[in-house]
Parts: structure tokens; C-alpha cells; sequence
């Protein structure tokens, strides 16, 4: 048996680790340890996901909760390190570019057991951006790096990492979306809220370049203060988000906005049923970037650069500066075109990244034992 301790740690981490806890099992070949390391811990945020998207429960919760980002590493990595030790695995394996990535993937190597990425190789060559920091630091330290998107090959390729190392298997992400299409289909949330298809725009924010910066925040604001006077606006709000505009005087303009509806953070499948039937989405998610692509609904990137280029390229995405007037015109555009767009959907974005993934294990692994 192949012994792995699966790490996961904030909501996007839930939909990349579904498949691969899947894909592990009906294998056989593994022994898996499943640790969450509470980076996110509201129900909404996390225990929603495990039931939804059928995940086992955590073996282990680090229970870390939030913090600054040194706190937060540093206490993911104190509360890792024991786990490690105790049980003994032969690879550690990280999803995505968030905190716990980077804490748990630094712990496994200073012990080391062999490091493995999902997701690897993505850049949006911003180091402002905390994703990027994480990004290019467990890539350094990987062992094998399974990647999405070409683009994340070449940068490996541009940055020297050794090509035997690097595996282009498609995304867990899509698997999760292909995996629960059907199901979300089910979702009465468009019947709950009123909703027409097609009548509605979805919209997420929380990068802290958006909602930790008060100007744009309010830049952003004032285009769906315009937007919303058109089409209506469902805005499920990250607790980040959510925050920062109950702290700030843009508070009772949200509050104003007659066409936007606040809600809670919603789970996968009422959030895919609103996606797939949304207008248009306006986001500053990773995740959703990708989501958008496959189910062929425009996305307007509220971003100046994706670590995600063949959304942009191949898919429906487009990236959007950060100014009122850009986002209506970017806006006013996919509405002349009737909210209809076309796109190709990428390599290997066929729902069986996870099986790839497990079968390219398996293979090295059998390699290093002869
Ligand atoms: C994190 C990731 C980001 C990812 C996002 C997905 C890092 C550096 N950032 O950002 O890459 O895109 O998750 O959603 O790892 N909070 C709650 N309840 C929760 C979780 C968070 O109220 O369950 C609030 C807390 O006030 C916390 C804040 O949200 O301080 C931010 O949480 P944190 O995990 O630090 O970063 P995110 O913005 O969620
Ligand atoms: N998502 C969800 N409910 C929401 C908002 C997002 O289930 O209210 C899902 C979305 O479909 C995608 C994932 O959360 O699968 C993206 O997570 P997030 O935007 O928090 O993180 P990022 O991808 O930017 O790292």
C-alpha cells in the first residue's frame, strides 16, 4: 500500500480533494490519511462540501482557524509536523495555492517524504499576491507536479523544474463539476429566489486586492450600481468580504442596491446550479474562472491577470481592470453579444484528472521500489 496524507484546508481545496479521495479508493492501491487543517471552518465554508461533494471526514483537524499570514502558516505547520511523524507516509500530497498548501508541503519535506502538487505550475506573476508566493514555493519544493493547463508546463519548464517531475493530467476541479452536473441540476435554488435562467449575474469577491482595498471595492461598487439598475445581481458573500463592507461606509450602499441580493456563502451545488444558469459571472475566484469555461457562460475576471490563461484564451473568461468604466464596457459588450459566448474546452478537462493522477502514482512509485 501507497501511504498519503491528503491535506485540505480552505473551500476550494474540497472540490480538488473529492475526486482524488475517489479516485484513491476505487484504485485499491492506497492507504490515505485525510487531514483538514481548518483554515476554514464556518459550516458554509467547509462541513457543507464534505457532505455535498461525499468527501470522508477528516481523519485529523488541525483546527487552526485564521490568523495573519505568519500565524496561520506557522501554526498549520506546528500541528502538521506530529501528524507526519506519526504516520509515517510515503508522499504528502497538497491541492490548489492556499495557505495550508504551503505550510503542510514545507513540513514534508524537512522530514523528508516525497511532496506531491495538484494543480502545480499556475502563475499570474503577481508577488503581490499571496497565491503566488505559495504557488512558486511548493512548486520549488515538489516531487511531482501535476499540472492543468499548458501554461503552467511551460512556466515549470521556464523555471527549470525537471520535466520528469512534471505531469500534465487535466483538472480535479472539472472533475468535481462533470461528477455533480446532474445533481445540481436538482437544486430548487433559481424557484427559492425568483430566479429566471439567464436573468441574473452571479458575482464573488474576496482576492484582498478587491475587497481589502477600500478604493476598489468602491470602484467595483459603482459598476454594479449601474449593472444592478439592468440585470439582477446574486452576490453570495465571502466572510472576508463580508467583513470588510460591514467595517466600511460602503455598507448601506451594497444595502441600497434594490437589484442585488446578498446571501451566505452557498454550497457547490446550489452555486453550480446559479452558475450554469447566470447571464453572466463577475469574480475574482480561481476556481470559477475554470467552472465558467466549461459550462460556457461568460466570466468577467475581476482581475489584472489570471494564473489561469486558457480560460482567457481557449475558454469564456476575460480579465477586467479594476475601473468602474472598464467593467461596464466589458459588461455592455457581453450583453450586445446576448450574453452568449463560445469556447473550447481545454486539454484533459474531461472529468479523469484524478484517475491520471493515481495511475502516474502508482507507476512511480513501483519505479522507485525496483
Ligand atoms: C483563502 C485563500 C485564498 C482562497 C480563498 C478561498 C490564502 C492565503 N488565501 O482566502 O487563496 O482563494 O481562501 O475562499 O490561503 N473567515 C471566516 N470563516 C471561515 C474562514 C474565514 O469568517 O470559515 C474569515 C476570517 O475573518 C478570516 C478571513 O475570512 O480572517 C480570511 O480567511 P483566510 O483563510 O485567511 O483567507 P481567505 O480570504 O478565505
Ligand atoms: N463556491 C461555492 N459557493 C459559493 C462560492 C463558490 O460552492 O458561494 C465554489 C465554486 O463553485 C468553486 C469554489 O467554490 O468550486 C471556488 O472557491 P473560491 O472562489 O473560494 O476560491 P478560489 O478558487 O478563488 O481559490
Amino acid at each position: 500500500m501507497i501511504k498519503i496524507i491528503c491535506v485540505c484546508g480552505a473551500r476550494p481545496n474540497f472540490m480538488k480533494i473529492a475526486p482524488l479521495m475517489k479516485a484513491f479508493k476505487e484504485n485499491g492501491n492506497f492507504q490515505i490519511l485525510l487531514v483538514h487543517t481548518g483554515q476554514h471552518y464556518d459550516a458554509k465554508m467547509s462541513n457543507l462540501f464534505f457532505d455535498e461533494l461525499n468527501i470522508p471526514k477528516p481523519d485529523i483537524n488541525l483546527e487552526v482557524g485564521s490568523g495573519s499570514h505568519a500565524v496561520q502558516t506557522a501554526e498549520i505547520m506546528k500541528r502538521f509536523e506530529p501528524v507526519i511523524i506519526d504516520f509515517k507516509p510515503d508522499y504528502v500530497l497538497v491541492v490548489g495555492d492556499v495557505n495550508s498548501t504551503i505550510a503542510c508541503g514545507l513540513v514534508a519535506v524537512k522530514l523528508g517524504v516525497k511532496l506531491i502538487h495538484i494543480e502545480a505550475g499556475l502563475r499570474s506573476f503577481d508577488r503581490t499576491m499571496p497565491e503566488e508566493i505559495n504557488r512558486l514555493l511548493t512548486d520549488s519544493i515538489s516531487d511531482l507536479l501535476f499540472v492543468t493547463e499548458q501554461s503552467g508546463i511551460n512556466n515549470l519548464k521556464n523555471e527549470g523544474v525537471n520535466s520528469d517531475k512534471v505531469h500534465l493530467v487535466g483538472n480535479v476541479m472539472i472533475d468535481t463539476l462533470l461528477a455533480n452536473k446532474e445533481k445540481a441540476e436538482q437544486s430548487d435554488i433559481l424557484e427559492k429566489m425568483g430566479l429566471k435562467k439567464k436573468g441574473f449575474a452571479v458575482i464573488t469577491l474576496h482576492r484582498p486586492s478587491n475587497v481589502d482595498d477600500m478604493d476598489n471595492l468602491g470602484k467595483i461598487i459603482s459598476a454594479f450600481e449601474v449593472i444592478q439598475k439592468d440585470l439582477k445581481l446574486v452576490f453570495p458573500i465571502h466572510p472576508r468580504t463580508k467583513k470588510n463592507i460591514e467595517n466600511s461606509a460602503l455598507q448601506a450602499r451594497v444595502v441600497a442596491m434594490t437589484n442585488l441580493v446578498l446571501l451566505e456563502p452557498v454550497g457547490y451545488l446550489d452555486f453550480l446550479k446559479l452558475t450554469a444558469n447566470a447571464a453572466v459571472v463577475m469574480t475574482d475566484s480561481g476556481g470559477i474562472q475554470e467552472e465558467t469555461t466549461i459550462l460556457q457562460v461568460p466570466c468577467m475576471t475581476l482581475r489584472e491577470n489570471t494564473e489561469r490563461p486558457v480560460t482567457v484564451t481557449e475558454g469564456t473568461n476575460r480579465l477586467i481592470h479594476i475601473d468602474t468604466q472598464d467593467i461596464l464596457k466589458h459588461y455592455n459588450e457581453i450583453k450586445a453579444n446576448g450574453f452568449e459566448v463560445k469556447g473550447g474546452i481545454p486539454r484533459f478537462w474531461d472529468g479523469k484528472a484524478a484517475q491520471r493522477i493515481a495511475e502516474v502514482l502508482l507507476a512511480f512509485s513501483s519505479k522507485l521500489q525496483t
